[in-house]
């Protein structure tokens, strides 16, 4: 069970903070999702927590240990993040860029093992891109070629999983596919899952737990019901929220607002 915790964290590029004294502990096998403005420091948290950007101060610990003293390999074992914003994959196929997540269990020269081929196989499914499995990922259109690096993260087989505004470029029904394939992974596989989403309603939909930030602060952690409140989205986001309970889920859900003006 991966158990990860931040303690007095600090992030930030060249001289600057961006994320100024974090203390959060994610909950295990649960879902979490990160909310805020643009530019309040969601993905920088992201990055950090993942390594690919180291962090100024404090420590983030995973199971105990220091993130920074892991080995690249190990590390890659325990969590898997799908970035915001992809590289290009110029020229490879999407089996190709898919067979990439199974790179930290690969030893020697990096040939394949038929299970690895399995796995690729099971997140292409999963993700809805087994069709595209043999066309180049530059040729696919912005929502099918989110799900197949959706599917690069999942064949990384991690216990956690962090996702950078997964639903951007989906539309509704594709949106609603990979929040019930994450709550599935979750439900039936005990995943840890660390989002990022812009979808008040999707968050409180799926999420057990949010966390919302501003201006590089913890503002409020805890449950969906203890976030999704009018006074905290007044806090975070300067806006008049009308919450009320959706009517299929029962979940918690922003019915209406408006900017906070004057
Ligand atoms: N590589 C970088 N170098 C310098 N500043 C950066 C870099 N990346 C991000 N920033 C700055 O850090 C701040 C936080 O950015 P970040 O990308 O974490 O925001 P965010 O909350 O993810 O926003 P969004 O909702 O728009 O994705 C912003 O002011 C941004 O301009
Ligand atoms: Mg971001």
């Amino acid at each position: 069970m991966n158990s990860l915790s931040t303690k007095d964290l600090y992030v930030g590029y060249y001289e600057k903070n961006i994320i100024t004294q974090m203390n959060i502990q994610f909950k295990s096998n649960e879902i979490t999702t990160i909310i805020g403005p643009n530019g309040c420091g969601k993905s920088t948290l992201l990055k950090a927590l993942t390594r690919l950007i180291p962090h100024s101060k404090g420590s983030i610990l995973l199971d105990g240990q220091s993130i920074a003293k892991e080995n690249t390999k190990k590390l890659a074992q325990k969590m898997a993040i799908l970035p915001q914003t992809q590289d290009s994959a110029s020229g490879l196929t999407v089996g190709e860029l898919v067979s990439y997540g199974r790179f930290p269990y690969q030893r020697g020269f990096g040939k394949l093992t038929s299970s690895d081929y399995e796995v690729i196989d099971w997140a292409l499914k999963v993700t809805n891109t087994f069709d595209y499995k043999f066309r180049t990922v530059d040729s696919l259109s912005g929502g099918q070629r989110q799900r197949v690096w959706i599917a690069m993260a999942l064949a990384q087989e991690t216990e956690t999983i962090f996702l950078d505004e997964p639903t951007t470029y989906l539309d509704m029904a594709h949106q609603l596919e990979v929040l019930e394939l994450l709550k599935n992974l979750n439900q039936r596989q005990q995943r840890t899952i660390i989002m990022v989403l812009h979808d008040l309603n999707h968050a409180a939909r799926f999420s057990h737990n949010m966390i919302a930030l501003k201006d590089g602060k913890l503002i409020k952690a805890g449950t969906s019901e203890d976030v999704m409140k009018k006074d905290i989205l007044q806090e975070v986001f300067n806006i008049d929220a009308e919450i009320g309970r959706d009517i299929r889920t029962g979940k918690l859900t922003c019915i209406s607002y408006d900017l906070i003006r004057g």
